[in-house]
C-alpha cells in the first residue's frame, strides 16, 4: 500500500513536527488545525526547522519553499474525505478524540487508516468509536519528532497486520525507525519512563539527595544523557501527572500512584520549562 498523502489533525507541538518530517520525506501533507494562529505558528516553525536543517547539511531538500509547498493548512475537517491515511495529534483528551474518530469514520474513505500519536489513550477504545476497528493504530512520535528516531506502532486489539504493516511502511518512509507495540497502558517508552520520573521523585521529596545531585547520579551512572527530573521538567510536569495516574487507573497496581510531590507541584502550576518553574528554574 503506497501512501502519498497524509492528513494530519492539529498543528500543535507535535502535529507541525510530524508535518513537518512528512514533508521533507516527500509526502503531500494536509493539516487540519482549528486555530488560525497555531497554523500561522507551525508553518513559520517548520521553515525555521528545515532551514537549519539545510544549513547544517542535514536534510535532502534542496530549500524551506521546496517543503512548504507540500503542506497545504485547513480548518475544516471535511477535507480529511480526501485523505489517504490520517495522523490524529490533537488534544490529549479521550472525549474529543473519541468524537474526531467518530467524524473521520463518516468522512473518509473505508480504505483509508486513521492513526493516533496519544501518549496515553487506549487504541482499543478510539477504534471502538468507528466501524473499522482493525484500521485504527497508534502511531507514538517522540518530542521532538524532527530529530526523536523511534515510533511506537500500537496495536489495538482489534487492529489488523495489514494496518500494521502500512503503518510502518508510513514511519519508514518518514524516515523514522518503527517499532511495534501492544496497546497496553502508556505503551512501552512511557510504561517505563514515568515509574522511572515518579521514583526520582520520591526520592526528591524523601529527602535522598537534592534534584542536582539525583540528576547528576543517573547521568554519570547510568549513562543517560538527561537526569529523570531535568526531563520530567521538559516532558512537563502535568503531562507525567496525566500518564502516572493513567497507569495507576489502568494497571491497579499501587506501585504507579503517583509521588505526592509531583501533585503538589502541578497544583502549584510548577509545570517545568513551559512555566519557568518545575524541579529547576529556567529562564525565559
Ligand atoms: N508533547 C509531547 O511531548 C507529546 C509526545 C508524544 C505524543 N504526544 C501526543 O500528541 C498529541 C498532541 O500533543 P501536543 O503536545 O502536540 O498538543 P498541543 O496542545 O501542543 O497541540 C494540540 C493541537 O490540537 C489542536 N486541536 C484541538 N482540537 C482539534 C480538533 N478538533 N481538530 C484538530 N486539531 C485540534 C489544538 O488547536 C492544538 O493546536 C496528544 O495526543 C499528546 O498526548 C505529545
Amino acid at each position: 500500500m503506497e501512501i502519498e498523502r497524509v492528513t494530519i489533525l492539529g498543528a500543535g507541538t507535535m502535529g507541525r513536527g510530524i508535518a513537518e518530517v512528512a514533508a521533507v520525506h516527500g509526502l503531500q501533507v494536509t493539516v487540519i488545525e482549528p486555530s488560525a494562529s497555531q497554523r500561522t505558528a507551525a508553518a513559520e516553525q517548520i521553515g525555521a526547522s528545515v532551514e537549519k536543517g539545510i544549513r547544517r547539511g542535514k536534510l535532502a531538500v534542496s530549500s524551506a519553499e521546496e517543503v512548504l509547498q507540500r503542506l497545504v493548512w485547513i480548518e475544516s475537517m471535511q477535507e480529511a474525505a480526501a485523505a489517504e491515511f490520517v495522523i490524529e495529534a490533537a488534544v490529549e483528551r479521550e472525549d474529543i478524540k473519541v468524537e474526531l474518530f467518530q467524524q473521520l469514520d463518516e468522512i473518509c474513505g473505508s480504505d483509508v487508516i486513521l492513526g493516533s500519536n496519544t501518549s496515553s489513550i487506549s487504541i482499543t477504545r478510539l477504534a471502538a468509536a468507528t466501524k473499522r476497528p482493525e484500521q485504527v493504530v497508534g502511531m507514538h512520535f517522540f518530542n521532538p519528532v524532527p530529530v526523536m528516531a523511534p515510533v511506537e506502532i500500537v496495536r489495538g486489539l482489534q487492529t489488523s497486520d495489514a494496518t500494521v504493516a502500512a503503518t510502518r511502511e508510513l514511519a519508514e518512509r518518514m524516515g523514522k525507525q518503527a517499532f511495534a507495540v501492544a496497546d497496553s497502558p502508556g505503551f512501552a517508552v512511557n510504561r517505563m519512563l514515568m515509574p522511572l520520573i515518579n521514583e526520582a521523585v520520591f526520592a526528591l521529596q524523601e529527602g535522598v539527595a537534592d534534584a542536582a545531585t539525583l540528576d547528576s547520579l543517573m547521568k554519570l551512572g547510568c549513562n543517560h544523557p538527561m537526569g529523570p527530573l531535568e526531563l520530567a521538567d521538559l516532558i512537563g510536569l502535568d503531562v507525567c501527572l496525566f500518564i502516572t495516574n493513567v497507569l495507576h487507573r489502568e494497571l491497579g497496581d499501587p506501585k504507579y500512584r503517583p509521588c505526592p510531590l509531583l501533585v503538589r507541584m502541578v497544583d502549584a502550576g510548577r509545570l517545568g520549562r513551559k512555566t519557568g518553574e518545575g524541579f529547576f528554574h529556567y529562564d525565559s
